[in-house]
């Protein structure tokens, strides 16, 4: 081990574009103040697993292209909460002391931690509230559904993904006289749905906050076509929309796991039986996740990466680097875990989408 004092830094949770752009900054700040950089694989597997898995990251890895890749050099994960991680033999075990024990062990001095609302959870509750190690939380999510921040890494680009997707999609509307469903990522959050809905000039935005009717949903698809003489619509939904039931849909995965998905398709034969219309739904998954950072998430993960650093280096722990009124700002990770970040139904781009005519289904 070199006299150097040690970062670490970790990936965890859903990936999303800006994750490499993030680690990069972080490393680049931090050479630049005379730390050295731990890459953990895996988010906190990699400090499970002995040998314990992790890199070191220097300024000379990170030549100019790595800010440019999606994904994370790192690896990431959403499973295995370390409190309850699954063992060969189908048991449950609480795996937190080994995790702080390596990060002991690799003589890290503080950890930043790149991560949505529940893998923060679990850093801070793995820190014990900031006791058991010195933390630092940089968010990332495409959901954008962290509170006390306007942005988090990642969401810009499946914004602008998701988008792109409308706007391929309307031509191929427009000529074959159809409804198109694009059925969009997002978690408990529609975050997604109404900014892309009203980015791509989507008709009806159908969100997991507002409860809607097919009915009326039918209608304005009607209206589309009889008063505003065009003959195909748009329609966004957020992937954890409720059926007119009030059930949200859900895929079982291989081992049982269950996922949002098939709202698009529930609406699709629905709204084809309501208003005799050819339907085609997409949709969009991952390709949210996949893409090379556009330019105001790697302007986003550069700040962050480099206020966390600040942050470590003055020795500010148990915080999270936010983005608010044009500024890196930095706030308690606990009270921007509380402050889950939904759509506000009250809120400036809920009232947008309406004087935009865009049907909400109430
Ligand atoms: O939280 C990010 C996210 O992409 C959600 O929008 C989505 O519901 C979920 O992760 C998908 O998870 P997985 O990658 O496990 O399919």
């Amino acid at each position: 081990m070199t006299s150097k004092k040690r970062i670490g830094i970790l990936t965890s949770g859903g990936d999303c574009a800006g994750l490499n752009a993030t680690i990069r900054a972080v490393v680049h700040a931090a050479t630049e103040k005379g730390w050295e950089v731990i890459g953990i694989e895996d988010g906190t597997a990699g400090l499970i697993d002995r040998p314990m898995r992790y890199k070191n990251l220097t300024k000379q890895m990170f030549d100019t292209t790595v800010m440019r890749l999606g994904g994370t050099i790192l690896g990431t994960t959403n499973k295995g909460n370390p409190f309850q991680f699954p063992m060969p033999d189908g048991t449950l075990k609480d795996r937190s002391d080994e995790i702080v024990a390596g990060l002991k062990e690799l003589g890290i001095e503080a950890l930043i931690g790149i991560g949505g609302d529940g893998s923060m959870a679990i850093l801070r509750k793995l820190s014990d509230n900031g006791k058991r190690f010195n933390l630092v939380c940089i968010p990332k999510t495409i959901d954008n559904d962290v509170g006390n921040t306007e942005s988090s890494v990642g969401f810009d680009t499946a914004l602008y993904v998701a988008t792109e997707a409308l706007d391929r999609l309307q031509p191929t509307a427009a000529s074959h006289d159809r409804v198109m469903i694009l059925e969009v990522m997002g978690r408990d959050a529609g975050n997604i749905a109404l900014s892309t809905g009203i980015a791509g000039g989507a008709d009806v935005i159908l969100l997991p906050e507002i409860t809607y009717s097919l009915d009326k949903v039918a209608d304005k698809i009607k209206r589309v076509r009889e008063e505003e003489g065009r003959n195909f619509a748009l329609v966004v939904v957020s992937e954890a929309a409720k059926t007119a039931e009030g059930e949200g849909l859900k895929v079982e995965h291989h081992g049982g796991e269950k996922r949002y998905g098939g709202i698009g398709h529930y609406l699709g034969e629905r709204l084809a039986a309501k208003t005799g219309c050819e339907t085609r739904v997409t949709v969009l998954g991952h390709v949210q996740r996949g893409s090379s950072p556009i330019p105001s998430d790697r302007v986003l993960a550069a700040a962050f990466g480099v206020h966390a650093v600040d942050l470590v280096q003055q020795g500010k722990f148990d915080r999270m680097v936010a983005w608010s009124n044009r500024r890196v700002i930095d706030v308690p990770i606990e009270e921007a875990i509380a402050s889950y970040q939904a759509v506000d139904v009250n809120g400036p781009l809920v009232h947008t989408a309406r004087l935009l005519g865009i049907c909400l289904g109430d």
